[in-house]
């Protein structure tokens, strides 16, 4: 590898070969050298690479660096000017070049009552003046006075989007779901563009009182523009009335383009607008947020906002060396680059967290799964890791076996909740306090063995325990005091920084997705060509595709025959 094609600027001192040195020495110790054993020195280091940020604790005191390596990596972040893009972010300068665009999400969740910095004031504003439109809308549900084509009120929420218009409202959704609430509205989300998702919706709710929520940033996504066509039909059918109608009164539109929102028929008080400045994958604070207030009420969603805003300050205002974004950047990128770690695996030890893993995955794929810089050059080093993950517990019955055993390098983040407060009669609360209490030891005993491997086992069980864990895999506990809606907000905001920080390591743009659209225009093409439409632009022609095509319509014709017959 050529280290020296890393420095973005020769002039300025980069820690860039030191950092590659500092890893060949390392890559002698093992997780079991620098952290399994009591000398004052291991536990002076543990100590030094813990973090607490209100109710969040991130302990990376299991990842194959040491407090030295902390400091080349914070060097390397100064010599990249992460000071000044952090301003410039912060003060929407066009960060995104490519897009000739701000990327201000930060305004989305900047809090009415505090003066934003220069550069953010009509951001903020406008951000501010939608929030209380949003408001408005979901209050009016919330009171019953938000009548349907038939003049019931609305009982239920089908959410319609995907990739950025769907994963972050629908984790929080589900993550904060057990909260007890007097709100009787139900929210649903709908993403794949085969419909599947829609048909039981079709099939179990009430057509009469169900609002649907288009919610689109760019308002062409197919799958959404489909989607919403089959929604609107069924409504139009079951009630007896055009679909213009169901667009008058059972569709919110929440879009950055509110001419095509009225195109399509959607009344402009009910449209709700975010601008071209946020990307999608970072609109959860946006608009796009609504089901979660029509689900959680709108003081859920502003404590969301308040936790992500706590840590837009963090990031903002610490010094690196304790910048808990900066130091998880740095930490992953180290672990990717540097220790050529290629996968990352994010093991929630928490059943409502199963989409953080999804969330994640476009967040940190879609803005950093990058290998030209922002000055046009290949950059010659790994860059964003793949991301995968699911469910820690039930990893543990999958995939746990070849992380212990098998022959790939992981890094991973396990994220735990300390305490669920629980209602429910004494006998009950106590049984579900155990399982609570088994979780955590479950997540904290894989953290440790995924360190230390075989090390882990006690001196008195050696031997008699089947060995052969192999260890080493570096690994970061973020540990959630309760997993409540401020909790969530700075969690993922934590995350958001993340990428922000590591693009700038990898002087990436992480703000555009260039590499997304060509599936989609090929798909289009084939999509004439399975309807036996003429195709503007023929894709160009392989044999597997070919035959492919042959089969599928094969046994199409077969299901619109019986249908025929
Ligand atoms: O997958 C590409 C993408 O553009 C994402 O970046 C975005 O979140 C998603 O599609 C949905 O886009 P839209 O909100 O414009 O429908």
């Amino acid at each position: 590898m050529n280290a020296s094609l890393s420095i973005v600027n020769p002039r300025v001192y980069t820690p860039i070969n030191e950092l590659y040195m500092h890893a060949e020495h390392l890559h002698a110790q093992s997780l079991s050298d620098l952290l399994g054993n009591d000398s004052a020195c291991a536990q002076q280091r543990a100590l030094s690479l813990v973090f607490t940020f209100g109710s969040l604790h991130v302990d990376f005191s299991k990842q194959r660096l040491t407090t030295e390596t902390i400091g080349l990596l914070t060097a390397w972040a100064e010599s990249c000017g992460l000071a000044a893009k952090r301003q410039a972010l912060f003060a929407g300068a066009e960060v995104n070049p490519s897009e000739k665009r701000a990327a201000l999400h930060v305004a989305a969740r900047w809090p009415a009552n505090e003066v934003p910095p220069r550069g953010m004031e009509s951001a903020a504003a406008f951000c501010q003046y939608q929030r209380e439109r949003m408001s408005e809308m979901v209050n009016r549900v919330h009171r019953g006075e938000w009548y349907g084509a038939t003049g019931q009120a609305i009982t239920d929420i089908v959410h319609i989007g995907v990739g950025g218009s769907d994963l972050g409202p629908k984790l929080i959704s589900e993550a904060l779901a057990d909260r007890p609430s007097s709100i009787k509205v139900d929210v649903h989300y709908v993403s794949t563009m085969d419909g599947a998702q829609l048909l039981p919706l079709m099939e179990n709710l009430n057509p009469a009182t169900t609002l649907l929520v288009l919610a689109s940033k760019s308002f062409t996504t197919a799958d959404t523009q489909f989607n919403v066509r089959t929604a609107l039909a069924w409504l139009s059918h079951a009630l007896e009335v055009d679909e213009a109608t169901v667009c008058r009164y059972q569709l919110i539109g929440v879009s950055s383009k509110p001419e095509k929102m009225t195109d399509f028929g959607i009344p402009e008080a009910q449209q709700l607008v975010f601008k071209e400045w946020i990307g999608g994958r970072f609109s959860l604070w946006s608009p796009i947020g609504i089901s979660v207030a029509m689900q959680l009420g709108v003081e859920c969603f502003d404590e969301l906002l308040e936790g992500a805003h706590a840590m837009d300050k963090h990031f903002l205002e610490t010094p690196f060396a304790s910048n808990l974004p900066t130091l998880m950047a740095l930490v992953g990128a180290w672990n990717s680059q540097f220790l050529n770690i290629p996968t990352h695996a994010v093991l929630p030890y928490d059943g409502r967290l199963k989409s953080l893993a999804a969330y994640l995955q476009q967040l940190e794929m879609e803005s950093n799964g990058k290998s030209v810089g922002l000055d046009g050059r290949s950059v010659s080093h790994a860059t964003c890791p793949i991301l995968w993950g699911d469910v820690g517990p039930n990893g543990q019955h999958a995939f746990y076996q070849l992380l212990h055993q098998g022959s790939h390098t992981v890094s991973a983040d396990f994220v735990a909740v300390a305490q669920r407060p629980v209602v429910a009669c004494e006998k009950v609360t106590r049984a579900l306090e155990a399982q609570e209490q088994l979780t955590l030891a479950h997540c904290l005993a894989q953290s440790q063995l995924f360190a230390l491997g075989d090390d882990a086992i006690p001196q008195a069980l050696r031997g008699l325990m089947a060995q052969g864990y192999r260890g080493n895999q570096p690994n970061s506990v973020v540990l959630l005091k309760t997993l409540d809606a401020w909790s969530m907000g700075a969690l993922l905001a934590l995350y958001e920084h993340k990428v922000f920080v590591q693009s700038v390591l990898w002087n990436l743009n992480p703000f555009d997705q260039p590499g997304v659209e060509l599936g989609k225009q090929l798909a289009t093409s084939l999509y004439q060509t399975l309807a036996d439409e003429p195709v503007e632009h023929q894709n160009v022609e392989d044999p597997s595709t070919t035959q492919l095509l042959h089969k599928v319509n094969e046994w199409r014709k077969q299901r619109n025959d019986k249908g025929s017959s």
